[in-house]
């Protein structure tokens, strides 16, 4: 049996089965964008779902923000994006093909954490190595990843804006109208989920590394001296969404990032890292951004971001706990967990042992055999029963039963009911009853169509 799947199986299963696309596929494709069929959606849906519930609405200190996209220059520069958000960039002197530096070095066995890009680059000549195309490199430059986009008629710089680089700008520039509004106490937290732009240099590893993206993100504001007690609360909650997701513990690291590898507004940085197919990599990441964006928003905009703390009748600028996690990581590391190969009744099989709350559909109904009419008019009277309650299921009476089991299996469908002639009395023991098979097992169950929807439940 397979427990973990090779990067193939996966981009094979998720355009099989219509969970994702490359991104304008018939015009060969856009290097790191991917397109969601119905059945991604439906997962990205239910990821976020949890990620909600766990990180907003299980608690009494969090509001929801939902900004623009498009911000403008200043708010970049306040941020520190247009200054460091970069990459290091080196190209085929002969070429000009781009790669990413600390890739270049990590492929061929070198670790360049730690490394300034002249450093990297040293440890790249000393190694002699040549270009995928056999030529040499020339020297490297850093490379903003910021996507630019002028806005109105004329380009000017003023008109010069930016894609947000990451969701959490815009919870820092809504700060205040949060605060006039609701008028929050400390400690409270914003939370977005939303499109964010890179322009990476090396889009790879199907949804890995993109250039739009999208991202979870918690700022959470505080008083200085809370910073530690707030880390390891954030740290815990995602501890316990990665088990909500069914991620094993064995493929999951906490690394502690080191002071030359933390972004420049982190004092302390703990990634999680999960191995992929194609590695152990950065899942999510926690960082404690004390109050630098807020203070540097202050600076860049002229507008006092400090908040009046009214318990010690005193104005402090709060900082900032940042639980940051990117839904399309997300779900590559819950497709590589939940995909499993086995043999069932002598052939091969493949099926997505999913958590039941993020799984696409939670059941799908069939009609034992879909040419005899009293078997089909009994499954959708029971497929109606249960969508009343349970509307995430599915009706299919494509093909015969076992190609059925089949597809379910391999969109993770927790649980198949069929109905069949014993369901409509031939054996009168069984009236009104249905199969119920699970997805994991393969075994099957009678239950009474009266009990299923709390069966399901
Ligand atoms: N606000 C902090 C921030 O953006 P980050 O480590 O740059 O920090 C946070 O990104 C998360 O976003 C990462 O842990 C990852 O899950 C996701 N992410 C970052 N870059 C990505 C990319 N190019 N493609 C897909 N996901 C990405």
């Amino acid at each position: 049996m397979k427990q973990f799947p090779s990067m193939e199986d996966i981009v094979s299963l998720c355009k099989r089965r219509g969970f994702i696309f490359p991104g304008s596929e018939i015009y060969g494709g856009l290097a790191g964008t991917y397109d969601y069929g119905h059945l991604g959606v439906l997962l990205k849906e239910n990821i976020k779902r949890v990620w909600w519930d766990m990180f907003v609405d299980e608690r009494e200190d969090m509001y929801r923000v939902d900004a623009s996209l498009i911000m403008p220059a200043k708010v970049w520069e306040a941020s520190g994006h247009t200054e460091t958000f970069s990459d290091p960039l080196v190209t085929d002197a002969k070429t000009k093909e781009r790669y990413r530096l600390d890739h270049v070095l990590e492929d061929a066995g070198i670790d360049p954490a730690g490394m300034s890009l002249d450093e990297m680059w040293q440890a790249l000549v000393a190694t002699g190595l040549k270009t995928p195309k056999g030529n040499d490199y020339a020297e490297p430059v850093t490379f903003n990843l910021l996507f630019p986009v002028t806005m109105g008629a004329s380009a000017t710089s003023a008109s010069l804006a930016y894609l947000r680089g990451e969701t959490a700008q815009g919870m820092f520039v809504n700060f205040k109208n949060v605060v006039d509004a609701y008028h929050p106490k400390l400690p409270f937290g914003l939370a977005q989920v939303g499109k964010a732009f890179r322009n990476e240099i090396a889009p790879r590893e199907f949804v890995f590394r993109l250039r739009e993206l999208e991202q979870m993100e918690v700022e959470y504001f505080i008083r200085p001296d809370d910073w530690t007690r707030a880390f390891d609360e954030w740290l815990s909650v995602m501890r316990s969404f990665a088990v909500a997701l069914g991620l094993p513990s064995t493929h999951l690291v906490e690394k502690e990032i080191g002071d030359a590898d933390r972004a420049h507004y982190s004092k302390r940085t703990i990634d999680f890292e999960f191995t992929f197919p194609t590695g152990t990599k950065e899942l999510w990441g926690l960082a404690y951004r004390t109050d630098y964006d807020l203070s540097r928003h202050s600076e860049y905009s002229s507008v006092s971001l400090a908040y009046l703390d009214e318990e010690a009748k005193e104005k402090i600028v709060p900082h900032v706990i940042e639980p940051s996690l990117g839904v399309e990581r997300t779900l590559l590391a819950v497709l590589t967990s939940a995909y499993r190969e086995d043999d069932m009744g002598g052939e091969k099989r493949v099926y997505l042992a999913l958590p039941k709350a993020i799984a696409p559909y939670k059941a799908a109904v069939f009609p034992l055999l879909k040419n005899k009419p009293e078997l089909v008019s009994k499954a959708r009277e029971v497929f109606a029963m249960i969508k009343k309650e349970i509307p995430q299921i599915i009706f299919d009476d494509n093909g015969n039963i076992g190609k059925r089991y089949r597809r379910q299996d391999e969109i993770g469908t927790p649980y198949c009911i069929t109905i069949d002639f014993d369901t409509l009395g031939e054996n009168p023991e069984h009236i009104d009853t249905v199969t119920v098979r699970d997805r994991d097992s393969g075994t099957q169950s009678r239950v009474a169509i009266a009990a299923l929807t709390s069966y399901l439940r």
